[in-house]
């Protein structure tokens, strides 16, 4: 869900209906906005359905605009999609608007509260039992700022909350727990956001409000303070994106667009932690290298792509740097009481930096005594400012829901983790460092070589648009990367997908193998992997023989997998452990393409939201 906030000279409905769109990205199925004009009428609008149906709304009915505004994306929680269940919520008899995103888990005894003092409710959710309590407040108080804290106070959950009231039409205020907020400043304007997405147009400059803070901003000033109001101190960035970057840029979707960038985003990954040979991640620094030195284990928690990214890693930084990794999701280390010590370090992975699931998962683990290390795309984030430490990905903006210049951006950041961590802990030779951190040089224009066969893999998609199941193998390296390729599809086509680790196929799957059935295999190099790669050959075989339909992922060269796939994509040769970030591309192709053939949304798949803010 996406939320802005406005105050300055701008009309406000341009600035948050725009700013709303910049945060289509995160998923969600209503929208909403208020603003009060210079005559200081509050107006506000709201709609269920895309943010056309808002701008259509806003056509036919138009509303109060004017120098302060707040806007609204809901991802429904507590209440279904509809107009009336929309922010933002009135309260003070139409005086005031809320919006929120979140979940405050108290609503139902405060809301008992109020339904005994005489107030009424139009809609079934926690967000409307805030904003008619920010009303009664306001009477008590008759000030926004003051009414604003008895609120915040008052809630249990997550919450990032905006509101402004039309006797002081100057002011937006907002506050955070556990959910996103940042500011941006500008000049005689501020803004608020979910994200600095929403208002890389126009400032970026920017300031993340902290956990439990409040902020309050007027055109000439922004003040942060924590919910009893005492003003704390905020350190500004300055954000790296531009508005182009989070913009299409003549690409027939988001994803389109990010797909093709991943060559950059893996070489801005690498940008100034290469020294010569050697990789040193500055930011690691946050720990001394006795620290690093003494780590006993590696927990990687995420969720979704971000958690195929840690399983990927999970190889190399044991190959590596000789520590024990484990690879788990989120939300089920969480709450199996796992063992931790203060010789366990927690490497936590999430693009937006927002996912509930990874987020209290992160909180938990420091709370256990563990360190941890958060690899995040978006600045300002929640994840980062909970954890010790923090390696950026530099992949950009991404929009589009499926995850995928993110991903080959963090087992870049994770692989950097890994060589970084065997330099100091003295497990690769100089010669080894080096001949590592040439393949990872290389890959982005290997991935530019992998994206020239874009349209084959495009052909092969819509050929196959009327599959209802396709499987995927790999093994070693190359078996996240086969469950990370039925990800995609799952989310892009609604195709049932499955990807299996090659070596399980005789244990099960293969019973799935019927004349016809579509099997992806991603082969490992038979430089490489030597071993493997016969044994991967024979399992084509076995399943080829049952009449699956066979595609390889195949390196350049490789020939003994010709008699036995009906098509082979071919990638450019590189070391082992580095063929992941060569070998998703054509599976993220083809699950992108697949969509496009079947007529859906490439960019927002049905029932998925990018940023999943709720556990
Ligand atoms: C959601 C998205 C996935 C994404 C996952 C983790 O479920 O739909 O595409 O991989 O969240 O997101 P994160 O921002 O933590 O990397």
């Amino acid at each position: 869900c996406g939320i802005v906030g406005y105050v300055g000279d701008k009309k406000s409905l341009e600035v948050l209906v725009g700013g709303l769109r910049r945060l289509e990205y995160r998923g969600y199925d209503s929208a909403g906005v208020a603003v009060i004009d210079d005559d200081g009428h509050l107006g506000t609008a709201k709609k269920s359905g895309k943010l056309v149906k808002l701008t259509d709304e806003l056509a036919a009915s138009p509303i109060a605009d004017g120098r302060a505004g707040i806007g609204h994306t809901r991802w429904a929680t507590h209440g279904g999609p509809t107009d009336v269940n929309a922010h933002p919520h009135l309260g003070d008899d139409g005086k005031l608007a809320l919006i929120h995103n979140g979940i405050i888990e108290n609503f139902s005894e405060l809301k008992n509260e109020l339904l005994a003092e005489g107030y009424s409710f139009d809609s079934e959710t926690d967000t409307e039992v805030a904003a008619v309590l920010l009303g009664r407040e306001y009477r008590a108080t008759g000030d926004l700022r003051a009414a604003f804290r008895n609120v915040v106070s008052r809630l249990d959950g997550a919450f990032t909350l905006l509101a402004l009231h039309r006797d002081e039409p100057n002011l937006v205020v907002g506050a955070r727990r556990n959910s996103p907020l940042v500011i941006g400043l500008g000049d005689g304007e501020n803004f608020l956001g979910s994200d600095v997405a929403a208002f890389v147009q126009y400032t970026r400059t920017a300031m993340a409000v902290g956990q439990d803070q409040i902020v309050a901003i007027t055109p000439d000033s922004v003040v942060v303070t924590d919910f009893a109001g005492a003003p704390v101190e905020v350190e500004t960035f300055e954000v790296e994106w531009d508005a182009e970057a989070a913009d299409k840029g003549g690409w027939s979707s988001f994803m389109a667009k990010e797909v093709a960038e991943q060559p950059d985003a893996v070489a801005n990954t690498l940008r100034g932690r290469i020294v010569g040979d050697a990789v040193v991640v500055p930011e690691l620094a946050a720990f001394g290298d006795d620290v690093l030195a003494g780590i006993r284990r590696i927990v990687i928690i995420a969720c979704g792509t971000a958690a195929y990214a840690g399983m990927t890693a999970q190889y190399a930084i044991e190959k590596w740097a000789r520590v024990p990794v484990t690879v788990e999701l989120s939300h089920e280390f969480r709450y199996r009481d796992p063992v931790i010590s203060d010789d366990t370090l927690v490497i936590s992975i999430s693009q937006s930096g927002e996912t509930m699931d990874t987020l209290m998962a992160v909180k938990y683990a420091r709370e256990a005594g563990a360190r941890v290390i958060s690899v995040c795309n978006t600045q300002g984030a929640t994840i980062p400012r909970e954890s010790d430490a923090v390696v950026y990905t530099h992949a950009g903006p991404e929009v589009a829901v499926a995850s995928t210049k993110a991903f080959v951006a963090q087992i870049t950041a994770l692989y950097l983790f890994g060589l970084h961590l065997a330099r100091v802990r003295g497990t690769l030779s100089e010669a080894e460092q080096a001949e590592q951190v040439g393949e990872l040089t290389a890959i982005p224009a290997k991935i530019a070589t992998v994206l020239e066969s874009s349209a084959t893999i495009a052909q092969l998609a819509h050929w196959m648009a009327d599959t209802r199941a396709v499987l995927f193998l790999g093994r070693h390296v190359g078996f996240p990367i086969a469950m990370e390729g039925a990800l995609k599809l799952k989310e892009l086509a609604y195709i049932h997908a499955e990807g299996f680790a090659a070596g399980e196929l005789k244990h099960g799957p293969i019973a799935l193998i019927e004349p016809g059935q579509p099997v992806f295999v991603v082969v490992p190099s038979p430089r490489g992997s030597a071993t493997l790669h016969p044994k991967v050959v024979s399992n084509i075989q076995e399943i080829r023989a049952r009449g699956a339909r066979v595609i390889a992922i195949a390196e350049q060269g490789d020939v003994a997998v010709l008699p036995f796939a009906d098509e082979v994509v071919r990638i450019p040769l590189a070391g082992a452990l580095f063929e992941p970030l060569l070998a998703v591309v054509p599976l993220q192709i083809f699950a992108m393409e697949l969509s496009i053939a079947k007529g859906l949304d490439v960019d927002q798949p049905r029932n998925l939201a990018k940023s999943v803010t709720v556990e």
